[in-house]
């Protein structure tokens, strides 16, 4: 078995600011076609960069890998490990996308096994990784970062171990076909108080399911003024008014 870990860069033009456009498309691609290869990994993006680690039998990973090479919706593609492992480091999932702050421990198990290679960097390439290490470092969002933005899920969470599975979906819908408002989602009501939403939005966040874009500008609709009458003039002069 081999395993693969690449970071390559977004086109700017797909960056959003936390998650890249396209991305729900990668995603569900990948859970269609890796199960069937026995490929498990995961994908990060941070600071307009993928990082993604995939493992698997060889033939599979190069494979796949040469597909991603080609794909247009990234560039700049480094790969910073190529190893033979006898272990799988991701058991569990069929590459989804993965935030490290939740799932910490087996990130910097694989980071911890592979330092050796890691160290070896010169520094703009370490740099270039840096992002994705630091992330166990940085903080949970704080409460009041939604406010104000739009959401729109890439990906939909596992509702099986949901409490609340159908008010989960109700939510999931919303935010599913275009960006839709924090504020009109916390002010509904539909899912509890405000907290109690925020702490659901962090979840997805934190699980790498969630767009958050600045709202799109209103465009300014041209108000058609009246014209004034021709006698307002006249009639205010009549009536003694200025
Ligand atoms: C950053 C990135 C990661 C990707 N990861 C995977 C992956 O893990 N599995 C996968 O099947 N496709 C992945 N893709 C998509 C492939 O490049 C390709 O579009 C997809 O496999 C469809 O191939 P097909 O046209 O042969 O069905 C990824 C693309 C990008 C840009």
């Amino acid at each position: 078995m081999k395993c693969i870990a690449y970071v390559s860069r977004v086109p700017i033009s797909n960056r959003t600011i936390r998650m890249p456009t396209g991305l729900s498309d990668i995603v569900s691609v990948s859970r269609k076609h890796n199960p069937k290869s026995q490929i498990t990994g995961i994908i990060s993006y941070r600071d307009g960069q993928y990082l993604q680690v995939l493992e698997g039998p060889y033939l599979e990973v190069d494979k796949l890998m040469s597909k991603i090479a080609s794909d247009p919706r990234h560039e700049d593609l480094w790969v910073f490990l190529d190893v033979r492992v006898i272990k799988r480091s991701f058991n569990n999932w069929a590459v989804s996308v993965f935030d490290f702050v939740d799932q910490g421990n087996f990130f910097n198990a694989f980071i911890e096994n592979n330092s050796a290679v890691l160290n070896s960097f010169n520094e703009s390439q370490q740099r270039r990784i840096q992002p994705f290490i630091d992330i166990k470092k940085s903080d949970t969002v704080p409460e009041k970062y939604y406010e104000g933005k739009d959401l729109r899920l890439l990906a939909w969470p596992d509702l099986n171990n949901e409490s609340q599975p159908q008010m989960i979906m109700n939510l999931c819908i919303k935010l599913t076909k275009k960006p839709y408002s924090f504020n009109a989602l916390a002010d509904s009501g539909e899912f509890g108080s405000h907290h109690q939403v925020t702490q659901i939005i962090r979840e997805f966040d934190r699980l790498g399911l969630l767009s958050v874009t600045e709202p799109a500008p209103i465009h300014e609709q041209t108000v058609n003024e009246k014209k004034p009458n021709k006698f307002y003039g006249a009639i205010k002069k009549f009536l003694g008014m200025r």
